[in-house]
């Protein structure tokens, strides 16, 4: 596996596999990989013959009060678990070549209505943030597929549009949310967790199941969210939004089938803010 921080050196390689027609997949990440990570390189193998990967935590998507200072940068180890995964490459750039004019003077990238609610509204520009870098990844790798996790359920839908409407030549592959035991979905910050918020933590896949229980046994979605609400309150979370929207804008449900809908999650436990989806189909 080549790892590099360099575009000249990232364009050698990819220009040298696309010579020998070779298709190329990119998974985006901002590293401190685990197995839900793992699994997108496993996904994008299947729709790829050469994988590269990136390790980028982006400045953009970080509000002023986030965690992008403290978040868990582990290099090393992300490169080792690539390397034992078949990676062809590890593009891990410096912030300056991904901003060379500063994230003040750069490009910006908007993607409206599918980024207001939810995640929007609670995080200020951070759609703009994923939505410039994912942007910018695209035009350095030129990928034919990219993988998502479901996991992010809203950016998943962010880069589809992304994609769809500035007409990136790249096929978008969307890869299931990978679980704990527990049911908790693997991510990056339940590392800020403690042993017993851990366990706690597994309550949020436990109302997602419930609302869509529910809604399939007729109960309104609205119903339902509140529901979840008052449960994961009563547990300890401070919660931010729990949500059903339609699957393929995050529109208000209006009477769609169940299985069109989707059910999300933001909710902190102490310090630690977590989010979780689940589609509502059967
Ligand atoms: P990051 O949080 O590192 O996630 C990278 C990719 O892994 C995303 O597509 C995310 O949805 C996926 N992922 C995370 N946890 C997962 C799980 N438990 N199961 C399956 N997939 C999972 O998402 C980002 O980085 C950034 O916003 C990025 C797209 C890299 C842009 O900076």
């Amino acid at each position: 596996m080549l790892t590099t921080h360099s575009v000249e050196e990232l364009r050698h390689a990819v220009r040298g596999w696309r010579a020998q027609g070779l298709r190329i997949g990119l998974v985006p990440t901002m590293g401190n990989l685990h197995s839900g990570h793992f699994s997108l390189l496993d996904a994008a193998r299947r729709h790829a013959d050469r994988v590269v990967a990136t390790v980028f935590v982006n400045p953009t998507q970080f509000g002023p009060n986030e965690d992008f200072s403290r978040y868990p940068r582990t290099l090393e180890d992300d490169r080792k678990g690539l390397e034992a995964k078949g990676c062809d490459l590890l593009f891990a750039p410096a912030v300056e070549s991904i901003y060379p004019f500063g994230a003040a003077g750069s490009v910006r990238v908007e993607v409206p209505l599918v980024t207001e609610p939810l995640e929007g509204a609670m995080r200020p520009g951070h759609f703009a943030g994923v939505a410039t870098v994912v942007s910018k990844l695209f035009n350095l790798v030129q990928p034919d597929v990219a993988v998502f996790g479901q996991k992010d359920f809203q950016q998943l839908l962010t880069i589809r549009r992304l994609v769809t409407d500035l007409g990136f030549p790249i096929d978008i592959v969307a890869a299931p949310t990978q679980r704990e035991a527990n049911g908790l979905a693997m991510s990056s910050r339940n590392q800020y967790l403690q042993p017993n918020e851990r366990e706690q933590a597994a309550a949020i896949y436990r109302e997602l199941q419930k609302v869509r229980a529910a809604v399939h046994a007729g109960v309104s979605p609205e119903l339902a969210a509140a529901s979840a609400r008052e449960n994961l309150a009563a547990e300890g979370f401070k919660v931010d939004y729990v949500s059903v929207r339609r699957a393929s804008d995050l529109g208000e449900p209006a009477g769609e089938p169940p299985n069109n809908l989707v059910a999300l999650v933001a909710a902190k436990l102490g310090t630690t803010r977590l989010i979780d989806n689940l589609l509502l189909d059967l």
